[in-house]
């Protein structure tokens, strides 16, 4: 968030803002560069499309889906209006809560600060594709065990940072579950909660 706030004050568009902060999430700056590389190798910036809708194809949840799409729209508004994903959560809609992260090839990044046309042929993963074959995903059963939602406003976002934190680290501490939630903001103040089931579910999965 640090670094999102620096971009701002140089005075950016919005347009300019969204190129560059909208592939991270939780201030993950190794995050950031590496799909950022991706993007400048794989977009489609320097072909002139739209303003109109315009017709994409997005491997989302392991299916490719079929959208039409303004140049402008969001991931967070082409999961959300074309594909009826609702479990991703537009609550600031400008980067600053988290609340709609998902991954992008595995990488977890903030919806509503991506551009779906910049997607690609990458795999994205939403909330509604954590649970395998009617099974729930460990951290979200951990979830409903240790009580660690309230609103649910930010909840998938939460479990897509806890859940690919366990991806990456089956053995997290506390200090690794709050770094990896750092950016997720959560207005009714489930964080104890959210540890616990985190920790609980590495647990489990072991
Ligand atoms: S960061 Fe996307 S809705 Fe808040
Ligand atoms: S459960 Fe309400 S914002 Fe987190």
């Amino acid at each position: 968030m640090k670094d999102d706030k620096k971009i701002i004050k140089k005075g950016v568009s919005r347009r300019g803002f969204l190129k560059g902060a909208g592939l991270t999430t939780a201030g993950t700056i190794v995050l950031q560069t590496g799909v950022l590389a991706k993007t400048k190798e794989n977009s489609v910036q320097s072909k002139t499309v739209g303003p109109g809708p315009v017709n994409v194809e997005m491997n989302v949840n392991g299916k490719t889906r079929s959208l039409t799409i303004e140049p402008r729209s969001t991931l967070a508004q082409a999961l959300r209006d074309e594909i009826q994903l609702t479990g991703t959560k537009m609550v600031c809609d400008r980067g600053a809560c988290s609340a709609c992260t998902v991954w992008v090839d595995d990488i977890p990044v903030n919806a509503c600060m991506t551009f779906a046309m910049d997607v690609g042929d990458r795999k994205v993963v939403t909330i509604e594709g954590l649970a395998e074959n009617g099974k729930l995903h460990p951290i979200q059963e951990a979830f409903i065990d240790h009580d660690a939602t309230q609103c649910g406003y930010c909840t998938p976002g939460m479990i897509m940072s806890t859940a690919h934190l366990l991806k990456e680290n089956p053995n997290p501490t506390l200090e690794d579950v709050k770094h990896a939630t750092r950016g997720n903001y959560c207005r009714c103040g489930t964080y104890p909660h959210v540890f616990k089931a985190t920790l609980a579910a590495a647990k489990k999965i072991k």
